[in-house]
């Protein structure tokens, strides 16, 4: 009887904490998420009510880009980035790293409005596949307008040369990867001055359609730049970019989801008038 009283009090004790611990985790995320087994990409609609799109979206992604299905929009403009040097913090979210820019790191003008650089971070294997390709690594330059709208532009990674972003944080993801040993709080390592400039490299060609954020809770209407060109990335960099991730987020990408008739449009410098 005294044993089962006991351990009643614990199962309130550890419901009330795991309440407390929701209650109190970062905005980026109200339940806990992972890429692998319970609380995987197929389960995340319903672990939160506001992660509901998740499930019933029908505008999700990532997405395979089909090429032959692409369709040249002469419209589209050029993508239009003024980025600058900014101060940013590197942030090991538990299933993804990411750098975030205390005030903004520029700017992503489409259609004559500004989205603001607000953060990157890096999703391995890539999310976005061409023709059924998946590489090794992307990169979402996340930006949001003043209303609240959302534009990420994607850059995937083939193995290669070293990566000059990566680069100029490799000391910090070291000490991210450590800090993981020594405490399960999410950590923070201020970085200092990044520059994103290599990033916004002219792109002769991207892809654009409209889908969601690939993490919860998903939301939809984001306007997506997805850069025709693969960079690269040393295999070095991209094991130092798992290093800090739970085990259920070393592979952080979500599976392909649904087109539902989407149309993904090409912009392609060559032929644009
Ligand atoms: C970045 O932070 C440093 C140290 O806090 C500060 O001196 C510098 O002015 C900041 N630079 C920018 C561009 O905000
Ligand atoms: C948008 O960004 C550009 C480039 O930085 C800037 O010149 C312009 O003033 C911005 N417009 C608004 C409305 O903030
Ligand atoms: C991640 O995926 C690779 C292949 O893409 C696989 O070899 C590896 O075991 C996976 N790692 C984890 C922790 O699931």
């Amino acid at each position: 009887m005294a044993a089962r009283i006991n351990i009643s009090i614990i199962v309130i004790a550890l419901s009330l904490s795991a309440t407390f611990a929701t209650l109190t985790h970062n905005e980026h995320h109200i339940a806990q998420y992972s890429y692998d087994g319970e609380i995987g990409p197929s389960k995340w609609g319903s672990l939160d009510p506001h992660f509901a799109a998740c499930l019933t979206g029908k505008m999700q992604s990532p997405i395979n880009i089909v090429k032959q299905e692409v369709v040249f929009n002469p419209r589209l403009e050029p993508l239009t980035r003024d980025y600058h040097p900014a101060n940013a913090t590197l942030i090991n979210e538990g299933s993804h790293v990411g750098l975030h820019f205390e005030h903004d790191g520029g700017v992503l003008i489409i259609d004559g409005k500004n989205y603001t650089l607000k953060k990157m971070h890096w999703h391995s294997p890539s999310e976005h596949q061409i023709d059924g390709i998946q590489y090794p690594i992307e990169l979402h330059l996340v930006h949001i307008a003043n209303d609240g709208s959302i534009s990420v532009v994607a850059i995937l990674y083939q193995y290669g040369n070293s990566d000059p972003l990566v680069d100029q944080m490799k000391d910090h993801l070291d000490q991210l990867a450590k800090e993981v040993c020594e405490s399960d709080e999410e950590s923070l390592i201020p970085v200092g001055l990044m520059k994103p400039k290599h990033t916004k490299r002219k792109s002769r060609k991207y892809f654009r359609y409209i889908g969601s954020l690939t993490t919860p809770p998903c939301t939809e209407k984001v306007i997506w730049s997805i850069l025709g060109k693969v960079r690269s990335m040393s295999k070095e960099q991209v094991a130092l970019l798992k290093a800090p991730l739970d085990w259920g987020s070393k592979n952080n990408s979500r599976p392909e989801q649904p087109l539902n008739g989407r149309r993904i449009e090409l912009y392609d410098e060559l032929k644009q008038q």
